[in-house]
C-alpha cells in the first residue's frame, strides 16, 4: 500500500463540527478579516495563489473530494499560508449555515462540474436558489466569479441570473489559472474558457439556516413498541432500522433527512442516562443543525413517547 503519511500539517483543515455553526473567524483563523470563499478548490493551485497574494484576507475553501483536499493541505503547508482554511463540505450547506448575510467579500469557482448530460443537469450548482443564497452572503457590490470550460453551462447560468440580485458580465478568456482541470482541458486542445463575473447589485434576503438542536428525556421506553414514522413533504425523513443493545441500554437509528435539495445521513440514539432515557444525535457523528435534522430527532422522541401508551 502507498505510504501516505507524509503530509505536513492538518492545521488548515477544519473538521465539520457543530461548534462551527455559525463560523467564528476569530476561533477558526485567529483573527477577523475580509473573508473570501472558493468553491471546489480541487488541488488548490488557485486558492494557494490568491491567499498568498492577499495575506491580509482570510480564505475558506469548500471541496468534497478527500484526495484533492489532502493535496491542497500539502500545498498550503508548503507555502506556509496561515490565512487559508479547508473544509470537506458541500459548499451550499456552508453558505446556508456558516455565514450571516453580507459577510463575504468574494466567492470564486473555477471549473464547476458541468454535468453535461440532460438527466444529470439537476446536479448543477448554480441554480437560481443557490445564486440567491450566495448573493445574500456577499457584501453589497461584491462578486461571484465563475470560470467554466463548458459553454452550455455558462449559457445555463446566464439564464438563471434574472431575479437573483446579480448583474452578470461574460467574457471568453484563454487558459489563465493553471489549475489541474484547466490544464486538463488545455492539454486536450481547448483554448477558450467562459468567464462569468456576477456583481451583487440588489440584496437578496436569505436568512442564515440552523436551529438549536433539542434533546428529549423520558422516564421509560418500551423498545418492542417503538414505531418510527417516516415523514414526506418538502422535508423528508426516512428511518432505517432501530438497533437496541439492552446490555449498554442504548439504541441507534439511521435517518436520511432531505431538505432544500440536499440530504444528510444522521445517527440518532436513545440512551439511558442519569436523567432518564435521552433522545439525541449519536455521539461520534456530525449532524448539520438543520430544521430537518431536528425534526428527525423529534420523530424519534414521538415514537419513544408512543411506545409508552
Ligand atoms: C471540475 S473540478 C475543478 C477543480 C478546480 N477548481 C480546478 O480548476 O482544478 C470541480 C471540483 O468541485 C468540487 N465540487 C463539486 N461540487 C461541489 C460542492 N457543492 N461543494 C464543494 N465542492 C464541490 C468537486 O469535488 C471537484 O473537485
Amino acid at each position: 500500500m502507498k505510504n501516505n503519511y507524509a503530509y505536513g500539517s492538518l492545521a488548515s483543515f477544519l473538521p465539520l463540527e457543530e461548534h462551527l455553526f455559525p463560523l467564528d473567524q476569530n476561533k477558526v483563523f485567529g483573527r477577523s478579516a475580509v473573508l473570501e470563499i472558493e468553491i471546489g478548490f480541487g488541488t488548490g493551485e488557485y486558492l494557494a495563489r490568491i491567499a498568498s497574494d492577499a495575506p491580509d484576507k482570510n480564505f475558506l475553501g469548500f471541496e468534497q473530494c478527500a484526495k484533492r483536499i489532502l493535496k491542497t493541505l500539502r500545498k498550503v503547508h508548503d507555502t506556509k499560508l496561515n490565512n487559508v482554511r479547508l473544509m470537506r463540505m458541500d459548499a451550499v450547506w456552508g453558505f446556508r449555515y456558516l455565514f450571516p448575510q453580507r459577510s463575504l467579500s468574494r466567492v470564486h469557482c473555477l471549473f464547476p462540474c458541468p454535468w453535461p448530460k440532460k438527466r444529470h443537469a439537476k446536479h448543477r450548482l448554480f441554480t437560481p436558489g443557490v445564486l440567491r443564497l450566495i448573493n445574500s452572503r456577499l457584501v453589497d457590490g461584491a462578486v461571484l466569479y465563475i470560470v467554466t470550460d463548458h459553454q452550455p453551462y455558462a449559457a445555463w447560468i446566464a439564464e438563471n441570473v434574472a431575479g437573483t440580485g446579480f448583474y452578470m458580465s461574460a467574457a471568453v478568456i484563454p487558459a489563465t489559472f493553471g489549475t489541474k482541470f484547466e490544464r486538463k482541458w488545455s492539454d486536450a486542445g481547448q483554448s477558450e474558457f467562459y468567464e462569468l463575473t456576477l456583481t451583487k447589485t440588489e440584496h437578496q434576503d436569505v436568512a442564515q439556516g440552523g436551529c438549536q438542536m433539542r434533546t428529549y428525556f423520558f422516564d421509560d421506553v418500551n423498545f418492542s413498541k417503538v414505531r418510527l414514522e417516516n415523514m414526506w413533504g418538502p422535508t423528508t425523513v426516512k428511518f432505517g432500522e432501530l438497533l437496541y443493545d439492552p446490555l449498554i441500554k442504548r439504541a441507534i437509528v439511521d435517518a436520511v433527512v432531505s431538505e432544500d435539495d440536499r440530504s444528510q445521513h444522521i445517527w440518532i440514539m436513545v440512551v439511558h442516562t442519569s436523567k432518564g432515557w435521552c433522545v439525541c444525535p449519536a455521539g461520534g457523528t456530525v449532524v448539520l443543525p438543520t430544521e430537518g435534522a431536528q425534526k428527525a430527532i423529534e420523530l424519534v422522541a414521538d415514537a419513544v413517547k408512543g411506545s409508552l401508551v
